[in-house]
Parts: structure tokens; C-alpha cells; sequence
């Protein structure tokens, strides 16, 4: 439909990106990115007033917009453009061009093929690149020698295809990577862009898999000193990913920070002259927890043994976040003891009903402030060791 729109405004419209690369995969497009060559917003217009249902978010300040159907399937619309990229790892300038020049201003070729959706030659590929022989391959190719210099987000980009796609880098790419390096690219680049290429890979289900490509690709710099051991540090990834299917299962209400608890993971074993620079400089969200987490994390086996009570026990977990139980789980895995006390907390911190509330105690003539705070903290405390199990034994309990 919209192809028809676009025909009655003389507008050519094109799918493009990652959507082509992934329809030739045979794998589902999460997104669905459309080139317009000439107005966005015209073409939104026409779409609502023609086809029922439909609405759109136009965004002034990049000429983009999303499409919606009544069904709540959406499509990404922006004007084919021209980029120039002022200074190496710049944000590029953009303005208005046609397709031939939107695919060339892409990362790789896989990435730059076009289905021309225009109704008299629908699904006409455009590839100008040879992006379909270079899938058919497994060669990830970079379009021109300066992709990596203008973007080095696109370095960490083909190291998450490499790995998804099971794809090598072309050799001239490689040789622009290495030249990417030695200019010290990565130097240039936003503390805020790297975090965000970061938590791409970090979120990535091939995670350990993408472990060896940091290595081949003389990446790990960006993360920590490479391991000694890198299968031991794919086994404790993939322990991490476990555990967080555990979670997914037991509390699927419960989100976590799959970033926060794979950066756990991965420097665990690092002293803090190791991993100050990227702490101090990435925008990590909850940093002091992260610290707090990675502090606690060699001790806690030990800590655990030899607490008595389950209170006990709850309160060195509770000094945790959730990434950190989850880090904890994976990373002593044939420690029964405290993957059962760990579980046990997570289950009894949803579970557990406190036996009084602060406005229950203040009706027995406590006074409201910090000591009643205390109080239930520590009927807490007995619940959880079983010293008090209703009403009446908690009362006996409180005047004792
Ligand atoms: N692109 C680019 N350089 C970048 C980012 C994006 O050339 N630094 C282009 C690529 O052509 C890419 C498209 O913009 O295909 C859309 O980018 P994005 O949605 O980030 O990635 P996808 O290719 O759709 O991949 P994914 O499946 O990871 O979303």
C-alpha cells in the first residue's frame, strides 16, 4: 500500500538495511527501515488519510518518521541522504539525496541492498555492492576504506554480524581495521557511543561466541586486558546467560540488566587500575552498585559458609543487586550451598509477607522513626529464621 502511495506522489520508496539483509537470511526483521527518496512527511500524510487506521510520529529535527497500522505494525521511514563526515569518528553532516548515494554512505555491504517497493517493480533488488554474494560467502566487506575511520562504531557493529551471521571479515576490511587501530580510532570516539556499541555486545545471545572475535580482531583493549583463558571466560558468559533464563523463568516480571551482569563477568578477575579508566569514563548506569558488587563478589563464598542464620545469610545477599546474585551463581557453580541460599532469597524476597507493617506497629504504641524502621527489620530478621511465624508469636517476641 504504501508503495502505491508513494507511486501516486512520484516518490520512490525503497526497503533498505538491515531488513534486506535479513530477509535474505530467512531471519525475522525486528525492523522495518524504508528509504524515501524526496518528502517524509508528505508521504505519512498521504498514508493516514488513505489507509484506515493508520497514524504517525514525524520527527521534525531528522526528517524521519514511523509509520503505524491499526494493528501495531510499524515501519521507520527517512529520506534517502548524503553523508560527510567532518573529522574522523565525527557525527556526520547530513542533507537530502537519492538512493544510490543513501546505500553508499552505509557500513557494509550486507547493509546496503534496497527492495524497490514502487508497484510496477516490486521486490527489485538494487545491490549495488554485491551485498548478496557477499552474504552467500559469509564476508562481512566495509564499502569503502574510510568506514571504519569516519565511524568506529562500526567496527564493534561487524564484530556483532560477524559473530550473529557467523561471517569473516573481508581481507581489505581487515587491513582497514588494522589501520582503524593503529590511527587509535577508538580514541575519538564519545565515552557515551562506545557504552551504548558496548551494551549492543554485552546484550548479544552469542556473547561467548563473539569472545573470540575480540581476540582475532585485537579488540579486547576496549574492554579489559585480554583473559588467559578464554574458554574459561566463555563457560562463566554462558553460565551468566543461564542463569538469566532461570530468572526469565522463576520471575518473569523481573527485568535485569543483562550489560550491568556480563561486565560483572568479564572483570571479575581484574585488579581496579584494570578497570578505573572505562568505570570512570562509561556512563554505566548504577555504577556504585556495579563497584559494590565487584567488591563483594570474592568473599562471598566464604561469608556465605559461615553464616548461621538464614537472616544472616539474606543480609549478605541483600548488600547485592540482582546482577550480582545472578554473577555470583555463575561464577561458583559447583558451590550448592549458595546458588540454594541465593535462590532462597530470591524467592522469599517476593514471597516473604511481613507478619506486622509499620502502621500495624504503631497501632500496638510503637512510635513512627528510625527505630521502628529497625524493628521491622529485625521481625524480619526472626521471620526469616523461623523465630516467629504468626501474629501472636511475633507479639511475644516484641515484648521479650
Ligand atoms: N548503518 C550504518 N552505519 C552505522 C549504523 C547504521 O551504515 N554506524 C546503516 C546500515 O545500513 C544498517 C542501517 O543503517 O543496516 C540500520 O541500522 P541498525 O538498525 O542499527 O542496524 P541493522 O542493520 O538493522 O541491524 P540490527 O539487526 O542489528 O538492527
Amino acid at each position: 500500500q504504501i508503495g502505491n502511495i508513494a507511486q501516486q506522489l512520484g516518490t520512490p520508496v525503497y526497503l533498505v538495511g538491515g531488513a534486506v539483509r535479513d530477509l535474505f537470511l530467512e531471519r525475522y526483521a525486528p525492523d522495518l527501515d524504508v528509504a524515501v527518496e524526496g518528502d517524509v512527511r508528505s508521504l505519512v500524510e498521504a498514508c493516514k488519510a488513505q489507509i484506515p487506521g493508520t497514524d504517525y510520529q514525524y520527527h521534525a529535527r531528522f526528517g524521519t518518521a514511523t509509520l503505524q497500522d491499526s494493528r501495531g505494525f510499524s515501519l521507520d521511514l527517512a529520506q534517502c541522504r548524503v553523508e560527510h563526515y567532518p573529522a574522523p569518528a565525527a557525527l556526520p553532516e547530513v542533507r537530502p539525496g537519492n538512493i544510490g548515494e543513501d546505500l553508499i554512505r552505509r557500513d557494509f555491504t550486507i547493509n546496503a541492498m534496497a527492495l524497490s517497493l514502487d508497484p510496477e517493480n516490486f521486490a527489485s533488488l538494487l545491490d549495488p555492492y554485491g551485498g548478496r554474494i557477499d552474504l552467500q560467502r559469509g564476508q562481512l566487506r566495509t564499502l569503502h576504506s574510510r568506514s571504519f575511520l569516519d565511524d568506529p562504531t562500526r567496527i564493534l557493529r561487524g564484530l556483532r554480524f560477524a559473530t550473529r551471521f557467523q561471517m569473516n571479515l573481508a581481507p581489505e576490511s581487515r587491513q582497514q581495521l588494522q589501520e582503524a587501530l593503529r590511527d587509535d580510532i577508538f580514541a575519538r570516539l564519545s565515552a557515551a557511543r562506545l557504552w551504548r556499541e558496548i551494551c549492543y555486545l554485552l546484550e548479544l545471545v552469542a556473547l561467548p561466541q563473539a569472545l573470540s572475535l575480540l581476540s582475532e580482531w585485537h579488540l579486547w583493549f576496549l574492554l579489559r586486558p585480554a583473559p588467559m583463558d578464554i574458554l574459561a571466560m566463555q563457560a562463566l558468559l554462558g553460565r551468566g546467560q543461564e542463569q538469566i533464563q532461570w530468572l526469565q523463568q522463576q520471575f518473569p516480571e523481573v527485568s535485569i540488566a543483562v550489560s550491568t551482569l556480563m561486565l560483572i563477568l568479564l572483570w571479575q578477575d581484574l585488579s581496579w587500575t584494570d578497570i578505573q579508566r572505562p568505570l570512570d569514563q562509561w556512563p554505566i548506569p548504577d555504577r556504585n552498585r556495579l563497584e559494590a558488587d565487584l567488591r563483594i563478589l570474592p568473599d562471598l563464598p566464604r561469608r556465605i559458609a559461615q553464616a548461621i542464620r538464614p537472616s544472616q545469610r539474606a543480609n549478605i545477599w541483600q548488600a547485592c543487586s540482582l546482577a550480582g546474585i545472578l554473577a555470583a551463581m555463575a561464577m561458583y557453580p559447583d558451590d550448592r550451598a549458595l546458588k540454594d541460599s541465593a535462590r532462597l532469597y530470591l524467592q522469599e524476597q517476593k514471597s516473604l509477607q511481613p507478619i506486622f507493617n509499620g502502621q500495624e506497629l504503631q497501632a500496638l504504641g510503637l512510635s513512627a522513626g528510625p527505630s521502628l524502621g529497625n524493628i521491622l527489620k529485625r521481625l524480619r530478621d526472626a521471620q526469616l529464621d523461623r523465630d516467629i511465624a504468626d501474629k501472636e508469636t511475633a507479639q511475644q517476641w516484641l515484648i521479650k
